[in-house]
């Protein structure tokens, strides 16, 4: 289908979280012009959502080999060494330049920086701002930063829909162009394309895949579906953390569900069966010599497993000796938040469940975002730089765009490929229609969540093809929204299913150990090869 409008920018980002706008802040000055495309509005995407806050060896005695080691362990064997290792020594650089950006974190009362704990880690090396909303601080700085960059042009309410890709008699030859469905933007209505030289995606996850996650309604795998139609690679997509303690709401509580950071566990709280003075117990000590502050699946597991020797929807979370002014200080997002649900953590214990948090896989990149398609750069959680391996460390993820897309802005100007003319527009026909949505999601929970079966994952790929029967009538947000999830389900679900073994968030009952003998390698996904 011909585009309703076109316009030129020599490298479009997509998405506008700290990997975006970073990429961008970077870019600008570089090359000519820089364009932001955001498929709602600058803050919509998870970066705002990010409670705890972002790791790095800052703190007195801390290295970035400790960081390093304590990211490795994590990752439970799939952690790419390089990657890590670019990722913790450059990363106390890159948060300082945070700083110089504008952005506040919170400092001690003797004016250093405030560095507290979170699972997984041997130091206290997690920044934070307003005490629980580092994502929103940072996203704050970073928007003012490119509101002042008058040259950074901006396109709000763009989904990016498909790239368009140049040709030649042996093929594909990299990146042309990209299509996107506008909502309303002036003159930009409808569906329109962008004539660039190289596309950088910073889409963001795939919580939307399930029913309940942290992520917000955005987060819909719009990035990894693109990039896989596209002929790039994605790695690692069976390793989706499921964050152990997100607010249970009850049974028919959708979508985005309130996080209750681990931040909270790092400044004292502990995981409890029931109320500990009638009879309630410990969940963490002796799981683990971390206890309550083991890495993020081995607390994930011990929730499960006690909800499932129970029976019980949830456990509970006791956070209530931090008392009325510690909470109100340190985690006044949360207490606002536990309140308005009905829960005081001052004086009640929180009902805690684990739900979809974060993809450690993505779109494959090399150690500069590079991925498969010439001028395609992916950076931050849409992307696999290897980093997280087949568990991410908490607050390891703000980091990861910061870094990465600094490195990204590195090579790209002088690596920018001439401009190419676009071959036909590829977009795929087999829209489904956006009801799919929640069929996509309850399947996704029910048989490819926590604990994952070969049973389940093979009933899983059955309803999952079934759904890409139901055409959409009208092509639209909703309906591209839910054809990217069912494109992104179908091959976790997969990669799930070849995956014999339980490593890091992959957790299969019957495979219950590591096997690195057999499993140590990754599952790489193409669009015509499936999984390999
Ligand atoms: C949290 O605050 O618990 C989330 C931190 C993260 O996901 O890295």
């Amino acid at each position: 289908p011909d585009p309703g409008w076109t316009t030129r920018a020599d490298v479009v980002i997509v998405g506008s979280g700290i990997a975006g706008l970073t990429a961008a802040l970077r870019l600008r000055g570089q090359v000519d012009k820089v364009l932001v495309v955001t498929k709602a509005v600058l803050n919509a995407g998870s970066t705002q959502w990010a409670q705890g806050g972002i790791a790095a060896a800052l703190g007195p005695g801390d290295t970035p080999a400790e960081h390093e080691a304590d990211t490795l362990v994590a990752g439970a064997g799939a952690c790419d060494s390089a990657a890590v290792r670019a990722l913790v020594t450059e990363g106390p650089e890159a948060v300082r330049e945070l700083i110089a950006l504008g952005t506040n974190f919170d400092h001690t009362d003797t004016g250093e920086l405030s560095l507290t704990r979170e699972g997984g880690h041997h130091r206290d090396r997690i920044a934070h701002a307003g005490g629980d909303a580092t994502g929103a601080e940072i996203q704050r700085a970073l928007i003012a930063a490119v509101e002042a960059a008058p040259d950074i042009e901006v396109i709000q309410h763009a989904l990016a829909v498909d790239l368009l890709l140049g040709e030649d008699e042996a093929g594909v030859t990299g990146v042309a162009g990209l299509t996107l469905h506008v909502i309303g933007e002036g003159e930009r209505d409808g569906v329109g394309a962008v004539h660039c030289r190289a596309v950088v995606l910073a889409s963001g996850g795939l919580g939307q895949v399930f029913s309940q996650t942290t992520n917000p309604a955005v987060a819909t795998g719009d990035g990894m579906a693109l990039a896989l139609r596209a002929g790039a690679t994605l790695r690692d997509l069976e390793f989706v953390q499921f964050h152990p303690t997100v607010m249970y709401l009850g049974p028919g509580s959708r979508g985005q569900q309130p996080l209750i950071s681990e931040a909270v566990r790092g400044e004292g709280a502990f995981l409890v069966d029931g109320l500990p003075e009638e009879g309630g117990s410990r969940l963490m000590p002796g799981v683990h010599p971390l206890a309550d502050l083991a890495p993020r699946d081995v607390v994930a597991k011990a929730i499960m497993k006690r909800m499932l020797q129970t029976g019980r929807p949830h456990m509970w979370l006791d956070a209530r000796h931090l008392g009325q002014a510690f909470w109100e200080r340190r985690f006044p997002t949360i207490l606002a938040t536990a309140r308005s649900h009905g829960v005081d953590p001052v004086t009640q214990l929180i009902p805690v469940a684990p739900a979809c948090h974060y993809a450690s896989g993505g779109v494959r990149t090399d150690l500069f975002g590079r991925t498969d398609v010439p001028g395609l750069y992916a950076t931050g959680e849409v992307a696999c730089s290897g980093v997280h391996g087949a568990n991410r460390l908490a607050s390891n993820s703000l980091l990861e765009g910061l870094v990465f897309s600094r490195r990204i802005a590195d090579v790209l100007p002088a690596e920018l490929p001439a401009w190419r003319t676009p071959g036909e527009d590829r977009r795929t026909p087999g829209l489904v229609a956006g009801d799919a949505r929640r069929e996509v999601q309850e399947t996704m929970s029910a048989k490819v969540g926590v604990l994952r079966t070969a049973p389940g994952l093979a009933e899983a790929t059955v309803l999952l093809d079934k759904l890409s029967g139901h055409d959409a009538e009208t092509v639209d947000l909703r309906a591209w929204e839910a054809t990217n999830l069912l494109t992104i389900s179908a091959a976790l679900a997969d990669a799930a299913a070849l995956r014999e073994e339980t490593r890091g968030s992959h957790w299969r009952e019957d495979f219950g150990e590591r096997d690195d003998e057999q499993w140590a390698g990754h599952f790489d996904v193409r669009m015509h090869d499936g999984v390999t």
